[in-house]
């Protein structure tokens, strides 16, 4: 087996961490990005202990700052030749936060972590991809975009800078939603455009996966509660990490890209929306893309947010 070059954002804990361990197990070089170098260390040195594995190191970015980004990307570079896995891991999720927040770049919260700083970084990183003879992009997304099967629901392409934060109700839970429809979004855009390369691109769907004691106590008070719930009737960590390094080095998935990838590592296809048992089948399974997500009109705008977001300097 090829030693692999792996950088997954927020691996210090959760899934992310988790995939780092086995990614670590199994002989690949892992980088860690991640925001709190303090909270880091902590799971790097699990990992380490685990693992035996002299293989795993800690760099420090915030996904939601494209300074920090652009502080990240060249330093990796200096220390590696190539990536051959890029995993977009860490999210800004349902804290219960009830206040519309901005990222110092002015953006949404939600949108600058989950989609827009994954995006610059991508772009980032093209180069160092470039040089791997099997690159791969993972974009962790949720099944939450399968709102988006309501043909009412739309992102709030109006409201991601600020807009409306005084006089539009809020919910990160929908913005949450949103975002990761933006990466899916991208994802399939980023796929054509990075197919000459050779660099693949994915999204994977994930369901309710059991959240860490740690993770839990980030959430609001109803929050933790509710996930405290149902937390024994979420998918183990493992099963979710385990995913995430199949997906990313198997010889199946080799050339598979622009694609959403459900939990059982099947690719899901487009959902008709059409017929009344198309739409009952499609809800019920959650196995399906919804057609928001292959809308033309929709990844042209996204795609020329985030190209114009970028270009600022910041
Ligand atoms: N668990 C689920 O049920 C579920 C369901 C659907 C999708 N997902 C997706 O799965 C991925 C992993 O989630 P998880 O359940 O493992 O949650 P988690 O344990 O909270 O992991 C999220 C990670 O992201 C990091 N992070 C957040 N904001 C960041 C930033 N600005 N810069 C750098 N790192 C940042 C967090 O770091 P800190 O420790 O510093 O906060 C944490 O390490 C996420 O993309 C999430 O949206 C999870």
């Amino acid at each position: 087996m090829n030693q692999r070059i792996v950088i997954i954002t927020g691996a210090n804990s959760g899934i992310g961490k988790v995939a780092a361990t086995k990614f670590a197990a199994e002989g690949h070089h892992v980088v860690m990005a991640c925001r709190n170098l303090e909270r880091s260390r902590k799971a790097l040195d699990d990992i380490r202990l685990q693992t035996e594995s002299d293989q795993v190191e800690l760099m420090q970015v915030d996904v939601s700052s494209f300074a920090s980004i652009r502080r990240f990307c060249p330093e990796f570079r200096e220390k590696h030749a190539r990536l051959d896995i890029l995993i977009h891991n860490a999210a800004y999720f349902e804290y219960g936060k009830k206040e519309y927040q901005l990222s110092p770049d002015g953006i949404e919260l939600t949108f600058a972590t989950n989609a827009f700083g994954p995006f610059l970084m991508t772009h980032l990183l093209r180069d160092s991809l470039k040089k791997s003879d099997d690159a791969r992009i993972l974009n962790a997304c949720t099944d939450n975009v399968m709102h988006f099967l309501d043909p009412k629901r739309k992102i709030e392409f109006d409201n991601l800078r600020g807009e409306h934060r005084d006089n539009r109700p809020y919910s990160v839970y929908k913005m949450y939603g949103d975002s990761k429809m933006a990466l899916l979004l991208l994802t399939f855009k980023l796929a054509e455009e990075y197919r000459t390369d050779g660099i693949k691109i994915n999204a994977i769907i994930i369901p309710g996966v059991k959240l860490s004691t740690e993770t839990r106590k980030k959430l609001s008070f109803r929050y933790r509660f509710i996930a405290t719930i149902m937390n024994p009737f979420w998918l183990p960590v493992k099963v979710m990490a385990n995913n995430y390094v199949h997906i990313c080095t198997d010889d199946g998935f080799r050339s598979v890209t622009g694609q959403a990838i459900g939990k059982k590592n099947s690719i899901l296809p487009p959902a008709r929306q059409q017929s009344a048992s198309d739409k009952i089948r499609e809800f019920i399974t959650f196995g399906y893309v919804p057609k928001y997500a292959h809308d033309p009109g929709n990844v042209e705008t996204i795609w020329k947010m985030a190209t114009e977001l970028i270009d600022k300097p910041t």
